[in-house]
């Protein structure tokens, strides 16, 4: 028996992937050119969430190893900086979805009700595996979406399969929790989590920054009052700033229990932000960027949808029966990555932060 010799209608499946456009009718014929666009741009985007969903995965298992060699570190930029590729265009398929009139998609919108992009569960399976909290979800009246989801295992084999791929995100580790771990693990001063004085050294570093930081924000407090004299209420919002700074820091948003441990990956970010350039945390420091970057291009997404949708159905109830893009709107306030933003507010410049302690351990030694 000879091999088969490969082609390409075969290797992508053509036959079947172009057999699957026909919508509730199963027959594309049927349809308005404007439904095969609107059902297309879905599957494109269903299938730039699978990729996604792959990258954060393999991101994931990189970076949740006990111990994270320095040269994965750039695998899994890699593997994030592609999911940020995948969602930079996903954007861009909101301009095409958009060639289509508001009245041409109320000729069809009415046969889709109650279905709804509400439903994705790879759009669920995204989140969860980033990590998203229950408290940051948005809900619309009482509807959960993890809720909705299971509810719609019971419609039939599709929605069960749905159902079973959020049941099967939620028993895995979070990208978030592997990304927190290999912080806590930095080391700080060249101390790590394991040797013995790391205790004492971490508390130093977040005094000693902390010290630096209210004599950074107490000049720019007397040079705005030195311009300023009626300046009460910024004088108070600076005042404000070092003690966020402080509680940041302290990890006081969280159990005594959990404290040591939130403070040490607090520091460890803090630390990787603010030495930077040294060369060891070279990798490190994309890392956070790209992140940072991943967060912000899925705002940007959950924004432009919501414009798309805004200029297509105005402040209409939505096919899902949320309040459409009021509940949309209310989704690019989400966030994740919760610390990665928040540093940035305890950021200082670089000549006003504490000495480095061990720059050899940075990759400075001769
Ligand atoms: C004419 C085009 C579109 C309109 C009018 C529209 C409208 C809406 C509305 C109103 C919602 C809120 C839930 C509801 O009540 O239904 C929603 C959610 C959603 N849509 Fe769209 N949509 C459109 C195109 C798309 C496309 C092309 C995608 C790509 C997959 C998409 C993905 C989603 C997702 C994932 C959600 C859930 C968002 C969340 O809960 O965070 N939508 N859409």
């Amino acid at each position: 028996m000879t091999d088969a010799v490969p082609n390409y209608t075969d290797y992508l499946k053509l036959g079947q992937l172009l057999e699957l456009q026909g919508g509730l009718e199963n027959d594309e014929q049927q349809l308005i050119p404007d439904e095969l666009l609107f059902i297309v741009v879905h599957q494109a985007l269903e299938l730039w969430f699978k990729i996604i969903n792959r990258e954060l995965r393999l991101a994931r298992d990189q970076l949740s190893a006990p111990t994270v060699a320095e040269e994965t570190v750039p695998h899994v930029v890699h593997h994030l900086r592609r999911v940020n590729r995948v969602l930079e265009l996903a954007v861009d398929h909101f301009k095409v979805m958009e060639t289509l009139t508001p009245q041409d998609f109320l000729g069809f919108r009415e046969k889709i009700t109650p279905a709804s992009g509400f439903q994705s569960s790879q759009m669920r399976e995204m989140e969860i595996l980033l990590g998203i909290g229950s408290k940051q979800r948005v809900r619309y009246g009482k509807v959960d979406p993890i809720e909705h989801l299971e509810k719609l295992a019971e419609s039939g084999p599709a929605g069960a399969c749905a159902w079973a791929r959020v049941q099967a995100v939620q028993t895995e580790a979070t990208f978030q929790e592997a990304l927190r771990g290999w912080l806590y693990r930095t080391p700080i001063h060249g101390s790590m989590p394991t040797d013995p004085d790391d205790d004492a050294v971490v508390s130093s570093f977040i005094a000693s920054y902390l010290e630096n930081f209210n004599g950074f924000i107490d000049r720019q407090c007397d040079k705005l009052k030195a311009s300023m004299p009626d300046a009460g209420d910024s004088t108070k919002r600076f005042a404000e700033s070092k003690a966020s700074a402080a509680a940041f820091l302290y990890a006081e948003d969280t159990s005594p229990e959990d404290r040591p441990r939130l403070q040490r990956t607090r520091a460890g970010l803090l630390f990787i932000e603010s030495y930077r350039t040294l060369p060891l945390l070279a990798w490190p420091r994309l890392l956070l960027d790209t992140v940072v970057e991943l967060e912000q291009l899925t705002l940007i997404w959950r924004n432009r949808h919501a414009r798309m949708v805004e200029r297509m159905i105005g402040r209409r109830v939505g096919t899902g029966g949320s309040s459409g893009v009021d509940y949309l709107d209310q989704t690019t306030k989400i966030r994740i990555f919760t610390d990665l933003w928040a540093v940035r507010t305890v950021m200082m410049p670089k000549d006003t932060l504490p000495p480095l302690k061990n720059p050899e351990f940075y990759g400075f030694a001769k």
